[in-house]
């Protein structure tokens, strides 16, 4: 069964670290049982340890491995490179999707949550992209990070001064990362998704309907994204139908920056 899988996938054969995976419902789980069922092997990780529990979401035949893994802790991502390794001999896709948000207007925000959110949002993706080009120039395969960013990166939205400055600061470390290994083979791409259905979202959407309707017209394609939505872009910037692509970004956001 798995080996049916890897073959006829779009990621045949590559094995790929997904982080931020132990939320069911999250983007970073869409994407790592996407990958699966397109021939990768894949390593989940989160710092949550209910990241192990999603083992039982993947489809029949997957490879798949989960462990616990703090994006902030360099020592955390030398650990789980070397476990990829370990277990699937090398690893050629990274998707740096671990993050998280904390909102309050600037002037009532302590610097420890900048900090905190900062440093795993951005400083993870640092750490993530340094250990993943060690990886992938180790190997001499080449290989692709993508990084997910937001449009909160792209546009400013009130509340959100350290998400939004460590997701525009994502998009300009891909670009500068796309550029210093685009002779090794391997890609460096963001992903900007806009606002997406998620256990966030879901709360508003039940308890205040006219926030969530101004949240909606706000959206010209008039929906919220899923985390299929983001999955599907992240594939195919993993896969090799990318291959000429560096440095770029995509936004998977229903028109959302496109206004
Ligand atoms: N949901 C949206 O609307 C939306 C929109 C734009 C961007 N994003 C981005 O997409 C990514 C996934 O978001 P999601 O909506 O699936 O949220 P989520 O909360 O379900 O997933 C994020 C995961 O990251 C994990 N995490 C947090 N800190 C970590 C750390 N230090 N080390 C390892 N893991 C850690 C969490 O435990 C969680 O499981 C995030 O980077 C987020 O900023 C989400």
């Amino acid at each position: 069964m798995a080996e049916q899988t890897a073959q006829s996938g779009r990621l045949a054969g590559k094995v790929a670290i997904v982080t931020g995976g132990a939320s069911a419902a999250g983007l970073g789980f869409a994407t790592a049982k996407l990958f699966a069922q397109e021939g990768a092997a894949v390593m989940l990780t989160d710092i949550s340890p209910a990241v192990k529990d999603r083992l039982e979401d993947f489809p029949d035949g997957s490879q798949v491995e989960a462990m616990q893994q703090n994006v902030q802790e360099e020592s955390d991502w030398i650990a789980t490179f070397d476990a990829a390794r370990a277990r699937f001999g090398s690893v050629d896709v990274l998707v740096n999707n671990a993050g998280i948000t904390r909102r309050d207007p600037i002037d009532e925000m302590s610097f420890e949550t900048y900090r905190s959110v900062v440093d795993t949002n951005l400083g993870g993706t640092w750490l993530g992209c340094k250990h993943a080009v060690r990886e992938m120039k180790r190997s001499g395969r080449g290989g692709a990070i993508v990084n997910i960013a937001s449009i909160s990166g792209v546009v400013g939205m009130r509340y959100s001064s350290p998400y939004g400055s460590s997701k525009g600061g994502i998009r300009t470390l891909t670009k500068v990362v796309a550029l210093e290994t685009a002779q090794d083979g391997i890609r460096c791409n963001t992903i900007c998704p806009g606002i997406v259905h998620s256990d966030i979202v879901s709360p508003v959407q039940e308890k205040n309907p006219q926030a969530f309707q101004v949240l909606l017209d706000g959206i010209p394609m008039g929906r919220l994204g899923e985390p299929n939505d983001i999955a599907q872009a992240a594939l195919y910037l993993a896969s090799d139908d990318a291959r000429y692509v560096t440095g770029a970004e995509i936004a998977v956001d229903g028109g959302y920056t496109a206004q």
